[in-house]
């Protein structure tokens, strides 16, 4: 049995239609659009009134399982995901054990069809146990089912291994996304290295350990004509780096989260360890150098990192609390809240960060657009929705985010995947 989409205002990345449309969808793809379709018996959800992006991809998740199902599983996950608006999401490999066998990855591909939600593409890592010495068998993850490969939470410190690595992964057809930060420069540091850490007395990441890997990387990007995707970039400096290499056709690629472009440093003053991240909360300076990136295209993509952790693990000293926060449920409400009327964003740019340019990535051809013949994944959103992020309304089973309290203006009503509605509200 199909699905009927009615009156629905499309908006691609390359613009929004100029009148609304019925969708039909049959068998997980779009199959007709026009002004008026009528098929009997069919179930059909009225979008009047609402936007209708192609379903969001994050690129960027942790789902914790295997081995810290307390903290998130694949399946409190992909709840989490589909009420954001995602259809399709990339978790990150650092679980125990680390996504670094074909194996691990066919677990969670595995119990990612069982809950059936959500499109789960697992990253496998760049590194044996993430451990930055010797390759993973790269050729087997992607026959395994990886798209891109990354030892996220950790840097590839050793220039000459992230060389072989770009190498083999141009080979296997992998996207290598790079987490920057140079351990010995970031050490024991807990938030962004500055005056508010001094005042503070809390040991400081400064910018030059995330920009000193994103040079390197250039570098290396430049010599072996090989992508890189730069992960969570959070600092001004970073996004003058990339924006030069991009205009010497060098290929590299960035994403950015919404807590790095709304959020400062001054938010730890509360020390709260909801506001813990790695890499940090920066200036004001940085944030506006994010807006400026996502508005010249500098920036590729918005990621989540959605990173969950328990309360346990959190209700601790700063210093010691694991960074990270949730982000799969409140990422498209900050994005149309604090971006779009600042005019950083329109709706198409919208779309293009957080679905089009993210499946281009990945090359899912497949996806990021609503068109005849593209698979139905699609997102309807209610622009003029108020809501208010609550632990109470989240699905993740995590619930550290500093956002808790913020008051938002648009909303996911509806996610359809593969053509079936995986969330209603
Ligand atoms: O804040 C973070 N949390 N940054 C990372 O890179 C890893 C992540 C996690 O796994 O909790």
């Amino acid at each position: 049995m199909g699905l009927l989409i009615k009156n629905a205002e499309i908006v691609n990345a390359q613009g929004p239609w100029e009148k609304a449309q019925d969708i039909w969808i049959d068998n997980g793809k779009i199959g007709e659009i026009a002004p008026s379709i009528r098929r009997d018996g069919c179930p059909v959800i009225d979008a009047r009134g609402k936007k209708v992006f192609p379903g969001l991809i994050d690129l960027h998740v942790h789902l914790r399982e295997p081995g810290r199902e307390d903290k998130e599983t694949i399946e409190t996950g992909s709840r989490a995901a589909v009420k954001g608006g995602f259809t399709s999401i990339f978790c990150m490999p650092n679980t125990t054990p680390t996504i670094d066998t074909a194996q691990v990855v066919q677990y969670i591909l595995d119990q990612a069809r069982k809950v059936g939600l959500v499109n789960v593409y697992p990253v496998g890592a760049i590194t044996l146990g993430r451990e930055g010495a010797q390759l993973t068998e790269m050729m087997d993850l992607k026959r395994a089912g990886c798209l891109g490969v990354s030892d996220d939470g950790r840097a590839v410190m050793n220039a000459g291994v992230m060389r072989r690595a770009l190498e083999y992964a141009k080979m296997a057809g992998l996207l290598v996304m790079q987490h920057c930060e140079d351990e010995t420069l970031s050490a024991k540091g807990v938030m962004n290295e500055g005056a508010t850490s001094t005042l503070l007395g809390l040991a400081g990441d400064p910018v030059v350990a995330e920009t000193i890997i994103i040079a390197r990387d250039i570098e290396l990007s430049r010599y072996l004509g090989t992508r890189v995707h730069f992960m969570h970039v959070s600092a001004a400096r970073s996004i003058d780096l990339i924006r030069r290499a991009k205009a010497e056709g060098i290929a590299v690629t960035c994403e950015a989260t919404p807590h790095h472009f709304t959020l400062t440093e001054d938010v730890v003053k509360t020390f709260d360890t909801a506001t813990k991240v790695n890499p940090p909360l920066r200036r004001a300076e940085d944030v506006m150098a994010l807006h400026e990136g996502l508005r010249d295209g500098t920036v590729d993509c918005i990621a989540t990192d959605h990173a969950p952790h328990t309360r346990e693990d959190k209700e601790v000293e700063f210093a010691v609390a694991p960074p990270g926060l949730i982000g799969l449920e409140t990422s498209l409400g900050i994005v149309l809240t604090d971006l779009v009327p600042a005019k950083v964003l329109d709706l198409p740019r919208v779309v293009e960060k957080m679905s089009t340019s993210p499946a281009r990535l990945m090359g899912l051809s497949q996806k990021g657009e609503i068109a005849v013949g593209k698979d139905a994944d699609i997102t309807i959103v209610d622009l003029n929705k108020e809501w208010t992020v609550t632990r109470e309304d989240t699905a993740s089973k995590s619930k550290n985010t500093p956002f808790l309290g913020r008051k938002l203006k648009g909303r996911v009503v509806t996610t359809v995947c593969g053509g079936k509605v995986v969330y209603q509200e």
